[in-house]
């Protein structure tokens, strides 16, 4: 071997050996391992979400439809919250069906709202602008 082929193996050995370290610790970290869950109920609401297309009109975090308003924060918007939301629910709109849900079920969807209106702001108004390019976002649960 020459020298200069003794060197180009020596590097991309400690090449393979980063690499390798690298994904070690990344693919076995444990960062993730408590994500955010719903409760029984909160499923129960989503299920519901799901099955009844409330995406079809609506939106949450600015994705949906758009027949109707954003969702994101309808559960502690001024005025509004639980009752506001269940009075749709049960009376509907000139644009939104009556759904004739139990009161377990709108029960569920509005612990289905209050979940995602824990989890921040839409649209984020107190995002921070940094001089470095970043954009600071304030999260609701990060306190
Ligand atoms: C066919 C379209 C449509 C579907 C499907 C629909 N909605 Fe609506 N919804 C609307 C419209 C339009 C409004 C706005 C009515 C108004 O303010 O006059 C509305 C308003 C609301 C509001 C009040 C929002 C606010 O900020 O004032 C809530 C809460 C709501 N809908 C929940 C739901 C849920 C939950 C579902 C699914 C079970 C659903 N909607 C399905 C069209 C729809």
């Amino acid at each position: 071997m020459t020298q200069k082929t003794k060197y180009n193996f020596f590097i991309i050995t400690i090449l393979i050996t980063l690499f390798v370290v690298f994904n070690g610790l990344i693919y076995t970290s444990n960062e993730n391992e408590n994500p955010i869950k719903l409760t029984e109920q909160g499923l129960h609401g989503q299920r519901l979400w799901q099955e009844n297309n409330c995406w079809s009109c609506h939106q949450t975090y600015g994705l949906g439809g758009y027949l109707g308003p954003d969702l994101t924060n309808v559960y502690s918007a001024e005025n509004k919250g639980p009752l506001y939301i269940k009075a749709f629910l049960n009376s509907g709109v000139k644009a939104m069906p009556k759904f004739n849900f139990s009161e377990a079920e709108k029960e569920a969807l509005v612990t289905y709202l209050k979940f995602i209106d824990s989890t921040g702001y839409y649209p984020n108004y107190n995002a921070k602008f940094k001089p470095n390019g970043w954009v600071e976002l304030e999260y609701k649960n990060e306190k």
